[in-house]
């Protein structure tokens, strides 16, 4: 059981969790995430680690609600309990000095796009971060975001914050004006895809981090595979983070949908 410290509300469907978990919150690094239940018999979400506290033992979720479990979860209140938090699970970012690096999040992928942020700036990387989302209540942890930016580019669907557009017209503002070394992308797979194609364009090297269906998280049932570069590999002991311009996003998609 792991008890919730904090809860703050970004928006009506989006919630920031600190919950208890001091052995996670000492050994994740960027890139990590957990797969965590609320009850016996809740389905098992996979969550990016957004941040964490080893001093207070705690690791930060930001958390959407998109269906039961994840509505339960949401529902939580600080002093109740996750039924378990299992992590950190997945490959860890590699983080390397590349020159800039453009870093660009739609929706709840600006969550796990944090840690990554945080840590290519700590690389000594200059990062430029495009944050996107459909209107301007949808935009999160842009406090946090641009204190370890160098720049900040806000893109909305309608316009009703920052500069009306996609993320794919931000990141693109940024290739047509300065040398970038490196996109990571973390968003919808749709988005990602078109980032993808983007980048490609512009032979940058990107890097993507899937959101797949996860169940048991250790590479044995199959539910979260994809195709990168014509191989099956698992998200959650492979990934999340993969070569976004071998990434069959359409198969990806394909998958998801058929969950749903
Ligand atoms: Fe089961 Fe990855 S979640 S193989």
């Amino acid at each position: 059981m792991n008890k919730i410290l904090e809860k703050e509300h970004f928006s009506e469907k989006v919630v920031r969790l600190v919950v208890e978990a001091p052995s996670i919150a000492r050994s994740r690094r960027a890139g990590h995430f957990v797969i965590v239940r609320s009850g016996d018999h809740g389905e098992r979400i996979p969550l990016t680690i957004a941040d964490a506290d080893t001093d207070r033992g705690t690791i930060t979720l930001v958390v959407q609600a998109i269906g039961e479990s994840t509505s339960k979860i949401c529902a939580l209140e600080p002093g109740e309990y996750l039924t378990d938090v299992v992590g950190p699970l997945g490959q860890a970012t590699h983080i390397s000095k590349v020159g800039t690096v453009v870093c660009c999040g739609g929706g709840v992928g600006v969550a796990p796009l944090l840690p990554i942020i945080k840590a290519m700036k700590a690389a000594g990387n200059r990062v430029v971060t495009v944050l996107a989302a459909r209107t301007r209540e949808l935009v999160i942890l842009e406090e946090q975001v641009a204190e370890y930016s160098d720049e900040i580019i806000i893109m909305t669907d309608d316009g009703s914050y920052g500069k009306q557009g996609l993320v794919t017209d931000g990141v693109e503002e940024v290739i047509n004006r300065e040398k970038v070394d490196m996109v990571v992308t973390i968003g919808p797979a749709v988005m990602m895809k078109f980032v993808a194609l983007l980048t490609k364009k512009y032979d940058v090297p990107t890097m993507c981090s899937l959101n797949t269906i996860m169940v048991d998280g250790t590479g044995m049932c199959g539910a979260c595979r994809v195709t990168v570069d014509g191989k099956t590999r698992f998200v959650c002991i492979d990934g999340p983070e993969f070569d976004a311009h071998k990434v069959d996003f359409d198969e990806m998609m394909m998958r998801l949908r058929s969950y749903n």
